[in-house]
C-alpha cells in the first residue's frame, strides 16, 4: 500500500511514522509513505499555496491550482480492480468530512494507493472538493491543519494491512473490530493495591475466558458508548449475555 501526502509540511510525517508498527511496516516495504511538498507544484516566484478569500474575511484559503497539479502528477498509475473500480482514493482531510471510523479504515486498507490532501484549517478553495473522492474528518473539533488527521489515517489503515501486525489476532480483538469496545486486560501482578485480576483469567479455561471477555466487552460498550450497540454485530449468544447483564443490574 502506498500513501501519498500533499502538504506544506512534508517533514512533519517523518518522525511519527518511523517508530513502532508503522516504522517496521515501512522498513519491510509493506507500506510506502511519500510526502509531497505542495510548494513544488506552484508556478510563482513565492511558491504561493494560499491566498485571501474572495468576498473578504479573515484567514487565508488554500489555492486550487497547486493541489490540482499535485494530484494529477501523483495519480499517474491508477490501478483498477476486477470490476473496473479504482484501487486508489484521493482524500481531503477536513472537519466537514465523513467521520473516520474503523470500518472506513478497513475499506481503505484494501486499496493500493491513498492520496491525502492535508487541508488548512482556515479553509480550502471549494473547487479542491471536486478533485477528491472523499472528505474525511477525524472528529468534531478543529485542528490547525490536516497533517495530524493525515497521520491518523495512515496509522490506522497501515495496521490493518496483511503482515503489518505481528499476529492476526491482535486486530481481531480490537475495540471496534466487531463494533464493541475492547474487554478489560490485565497482566502481572495478580494483585495491585488490593485490586485483583478476575479469577477466570487465571483459570486456563479458554471457553470461560472467551465468554467473560465477550460479556465485559458488551458491558463496557453499554456503559461507555451505548450508541455503538446499534451498529455492532450481535450474535444470538450476545443477546443472552445482554439479558444476563440486564438481570444483574436489577
Ligand atoms: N482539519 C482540521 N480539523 C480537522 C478534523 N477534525 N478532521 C480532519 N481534518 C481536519
Amino acid at each position: 500500500m502506498r500513501f501519498h501526502i500533499i502538504t506544506i509540511f512534508p517533514e512533519f510525517f517523518t518522525a511519527p511514522l518511523s517508530y513502532g508498527v508503522t516504522g517496521r511496516a515501512i522498513d519491510k516495504g509493506l507500506i510506502k509513505v511519500q510526502a509531497h511538498n505542495l510548494r513544488d507544484y506552484t508556478t510563482d516566484k513565492h511558491r504561493t499555496t494560499d491566498d485571501s478569500p474572495y468576498g473578504g474575511g479573515s484567514g487565508m484559503v488554500m489555492k486550487v491550482e497547486p493541489v490540482a497539479r499535485a494530484v494529477s502528477a501523483i495519480k499517474v498509475l491508477d490501478s483498477k480492480d476486477k470490476t473496473g473500480k479504482s484501487r486508489s482514493r484521493v482524500i481531503l482531510t477536513t472537519p466537514q468530512g465523513v467521520p473516520f471510523t474503523q470500518a472506513l479504515a478497513r475499506e481503505l486498507s484494501a486499496l493500493d494507493e491513498v492520496i491525502i490532501i492535508c487541508g488548512r484549517y482556515e479553509g480550502v478553495d471549494e473547487r479542491i472538493r471536486d478533485l477528491v473522492d472523499m472528505e474525511v474528518s477525524i472528529g468534531d473539533y478543529i485542528l490547525t491543519g490536516g497533517e495530524i488527521p493525515g497521520l491518523v489515517l495512515i496509522d490506522s489503515v497501515s495496521r490493518l494491512i496483511q503482515g503489518v501486525l505481528g499476529s492476526a489476532d491482535s486486530k481481531e480483538d480490537d475495540s471496534f473490530s466487531n463494533g464493541l469496545l475492547e474487554y478489560p486486560q490485565y497482566t502481572r501482578p495478580p494483585e495491585f493495591n488490593g485490586s485483583i485480576v478476575p479469577e477466570v483469567l487465571l483459570s486456563g479455561d479458554h471457553a470461560a475466558i472467551k465468554r467473560y471477555r465477550k460479556k465485559e466487552s458488551i458491558r463496557r460498550t453499554l456503559q461507555k458508548r451505548p450508541e455503538l450497540m446499534e451498529k455492532a454485530s450481535i450474535t444470538p449468544q450476545d443477546y443472552e449475555i445482554i439479558a444476563e447483564l440486564k438481570k444483574e443490574k436489577k
